[in-house]
């Protein structure tokens, strides 16, 4: 993934544990990297060792752990980093998971060697939506639960995310059901 993705999971963990827990989940997972520069990509296994080492050390489960990278990415990378981008997606929670399966197209323009995800979305009524999220990687349903959580206090909307259906062949896919409580 491109380095930007690492170079979350750094900030996550050095604004909220200091940056000698950063150094310490570092050394853990076997990351030798100094820094992460935000348009290189890097290899996925690097942000999974992160992850996995962030556990240990911050003795969390993983799930927790790409939770709490679920909300910081949208509330700190995407929010302050990203901010017109982030606008574009939708003024509103339900608008922006409504317009989440051409979100990537456009941060494909930034990062044309992007691997994204994908999304498509069923509109049950008003307040409900059923979002399907496809990847091609393993493993990372905990950080799409931290992502939409993170919309929703973007947006200032209270909203409860249910995991419907998740089945794991060629491609990942996980339903989930988000309602605006
Ligand atoms: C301006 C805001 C955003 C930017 C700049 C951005 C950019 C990226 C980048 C660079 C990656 C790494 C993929 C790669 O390097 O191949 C990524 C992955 C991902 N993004 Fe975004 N993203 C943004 C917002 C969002 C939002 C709002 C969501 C969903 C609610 C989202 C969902 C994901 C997921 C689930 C992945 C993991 C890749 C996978 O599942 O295969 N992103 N994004």
């Amino acid at each position: 993934m491109y380095g930007i993705v690492n170079q979350a999971i750094q900030g996550l963990i050095s604004e909220n544990f200091g940056k000698e827990k950063w150094e310490e989940v570092k050394r853990v997972g076997h990351v030798t990297h100094d820094f992460f520069l935000s348009n290189e990509s890097y290899d996925d296994d690097i942000t999974y060792d992160l992850v996995g080492a962030a556990s240990e050390v911050l003795k969390m489960p993983a799930s927790d752990v790409l939770f709490a990278f679920g909300e910081y990415w949208v509330l700190n990378t995407g929010h302050k980093k990203y901010g017109d981008l982030m606008k574009s997606g939708g003024n509103s929670f339900y608008d922006f998971v409504k317009n989440l399966p051409n979100f990537h197209g456009r941060i494909m323009l930034i990062y044309p060697k992007l691997s994204p995800p994908e999304f498509k979305v069923e509109e049950v009524s008003d307040n409900e939506l059923i979002l399907h999220y496809f990847s091609s990687r393993q493993g990372l349903t905990d950080f799409v639960r931290g992502l939409v959580n993170g919309l929703g206090k973007l947006f200032d909307t209270q909203v409860e995310i249910t995991l419907t259906d998740s089945s794991h062949q060629e491609v990942w896919h996980d339903v989930f059901h988000v309602k605006i409580v």
